[in-house]
Parts: structure tokens; sequence; C-alpha cells
């Protein structure tokens, strides 16, 4: 085959990375040699018989393990599995070091943890130009309730499935709130939280804004009540020496003077507390949030922080 001058090869890149995929390992054995790539390269060919395709680089460092593989095993990762999809696509490591695995069909190593996985018996090789092409039969299959990893224009990504507009506008809308302000949903979202939250806080003993210094404390020590206040403010508290004295009473944080400015430091109480308290509000959260809600808490929160950012910049 001639070498295409037409098309430009980062042009080309740049091109299929518009098509989405999910993103796989391909693990193989072969004579008692392990290996195990990232692939996106994954699809499928046919349903009777079970049959699925891919394709790795003749440049790849396992080519000769794969090459003569008479199987391999496809894991379709799930959406928290970056982390492993960023291992099997570093070269010169020991890949299969500090993860989780057994081993399937034909002694190929089974990664724990993904959304599916196909055992397979290498069927068919194909030239593929700077690639080979495998076509394996489905021998067995795994299938986790698991959401998928989404690769898209050479970035990870989550996969958000489309909601009919009318199912999350009802439910709240009923409530008389606006359903499409950004600003009631989060209220309506903090306030309901909140008021579980500040339960728990009074069976305690303290106030929210004496959870807010806990906070700031547990980060770094030594704060003088204007630095704390300077920190929690943002979020509509206020700290003055009289509130680190309420405190210091309770055994939660002990002052010292310093030239006539009193600083703060975290007692052990004090940071029990804290730490049970951000456990009790992570378990609230996880209990709020709809099932199987990862991708969209993802994106969620990473909407809010960047709309803090910009709002405090904007300051
Ligand atoms: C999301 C993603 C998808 C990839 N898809 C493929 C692929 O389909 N085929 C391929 O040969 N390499 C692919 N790679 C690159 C290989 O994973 C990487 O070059 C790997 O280290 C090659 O294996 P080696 O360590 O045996 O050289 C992909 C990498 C990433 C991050």
């Amino acid at each position: 085959m001639t070498k295409n001058d037409v098309v430009d090869p980062m042009a080309l890149r740049n091109a299929l990375g518009c098509f989405t995929t999910g993103v796989t390992v391909v693990t193989t054995c072969n004579d008692g040699v392990d290996a195990g790539v990232t692939v996106n390269s994954f699809n499928s060919v046919s349903l009777d018989p079970p049959m699925v395709l891919w394709s790795l680089a003749k440049s790849a460092g396992s080519f000769n393990t794969y090459h003569t593989a008479d199987h391999f095993a496809v894991h379709i990762l799930a959406a928290d599995q970056e982390p492993i999809s960023q291992r099997f696509a570093t070269r010169g490591i020991d890949k299969f070091a500090e993860v989780d695995f057994h081993r399937g069909v034909g002694g190929v190593p089974i990664l724990d943890g993904c959304s599916a996985v196909f055992h397979c018996k290498t069927v068919y090789r194909y030239e593929g130009g700077d690639h080979e092409i495998y076509v394996g039969h489905v021998e067995k299959l795994e299938h986790f309730d698991r959401k998928a990893l989404v690769f898209h224009g050479g970035k990870y990504a989550l996969a958000v499935p489309k909601k009919k507009p009318e199912a999350l506008v009802d439910d709240v809308r009923s409530r008389g709130f606006s359903a499409n302000s950004l600003t009631y949903l989060m209220g309506l979202v903090y306030f309901q939280l909140m008021k579980r939250a500040s339960t728990e806080l009074k069976k305690r003993g303290i106030t929210e804004t004496e959870m807010a210094v806990l906070n700031i404390l547990a980060i770094e020590d030594k704060r003088t009540a204007a630095e704390i206040d300077s920190l929690v403010q943002v979020s509509g508290y206020r700290v003055d020496d009289a509130v680190l004295r309420a405190m210091a009473e309770k055994k939660l944080l002990s002052l010292t003077d310093d030239d006539g400015v009193l600083r703060s430091t975290l007692q052990d109480a004090g940071r029990e507390l804290q730490l049970e308290q951000l456990a009790f509000i992570q378990a609230l959260e996880d209990d709020a949030l709809p099932d199987e809600a990862y991708a969209e808490t993802v994106l969620a929160k990473d909407l809010l922080k960047a709309t803090a950012r910009k709002l405090l910049q904007a300051e």
C-alpha cells in the first residue's frame, strides 16, 4: 500500500478524536508472559457467532506477545478507572504491579472493577497498516452494573444520559421552585442537607460557625480570629475572638497569646469532632444523591467549583 500524501496524520488523528468511544484494556498471557494495553479501537463484529475486534500498533512493546497469543481479554473500563487506563497506556513499566487481577480463560490476567469483560480466543489476525487487527471469538463474558469510562477528543469523559426535561422539572416545580434556576435548586438542596447536618451539629453541642472554624484549623493551626474570619466569610460565617473563646471552653481548641493576638490550635476533641462531622455529611450526600449518579456528581462538582472560582475572583 502506498503512503497517503493527502491526509495529514495529525488532522486524521484530530478528526477521529471526535468519534466518542469507551476505553478498554486488552490483556493476554503468552508463554508465561503477561501483557496489557489501553485500547479504544475495540468494537463489536458479530453477535452470532459472538465476535469482537481491536487493533494494536506494530510499534507497541508488547506487539510480539499479542501477535502469537491464543487468547486475549477485553476489559471495558468503569468511569472511575482512569488510573488503570493511564497505567496500561504507559510503556516500560510493570503494568500489573499494583493492580488487582485473577486468571481467566487461557490463563489471561483479568482486572477487577471493570464494567464488562470479554474472554476471547484469537480467531483472525489482519494486516492494518501500522497496526495489526485482531478478531476474537467471545468464549465467556462478564457484565457488571458500573458506568463506563468514555474517551472523546483525546480526553477522558463521562457519559451522562440525556434525560427527558419534564422528568427533571415536575417534582421540583410542584413545590413552587423555579426548576430552571441554579440558585433556587442549589438553595433547595443546600437547605435540605444543612437542616439534617445542623441537627447533628446541635446533638454534638456546636454551631455551624464553630464547625467552619474546625474545618479551617484542620488544614492549618495557629490562626487568628481575623484570619479564620477572612477564610470563612465566603460561605457566610463570621468569626471573632468570642467564638474562639467559646470553642476553647468546650476544649475543641486551645488559645495562645501572641503579642496580644489570640492564636488557636486544634485539640484532639476538635479534630475528632471535625472528622466525624465530615463523615456524617459525606454519608448524608451519598444517601441524598440518586443511585448511579457518579458521572453527574463529578460534573456537578466541577461546575460548582468553576462557578465558585469565578464568583470569588469577581469579589
Ligand atoms: C485512551 C487510549 C486508547 C488507546 N488505544 C490504542 C489502540 O487502540 N491501539 C494501540 O495500539 N494503542 C492504543 N493506545 C496506546 C497504548 O495503550 C500505549 O501505547 C501502550 O503503552 C502500548 O503498549 P506497550 O506498553 O506494550 O508499548 C491507547 C492509549 C489511550 C490512552
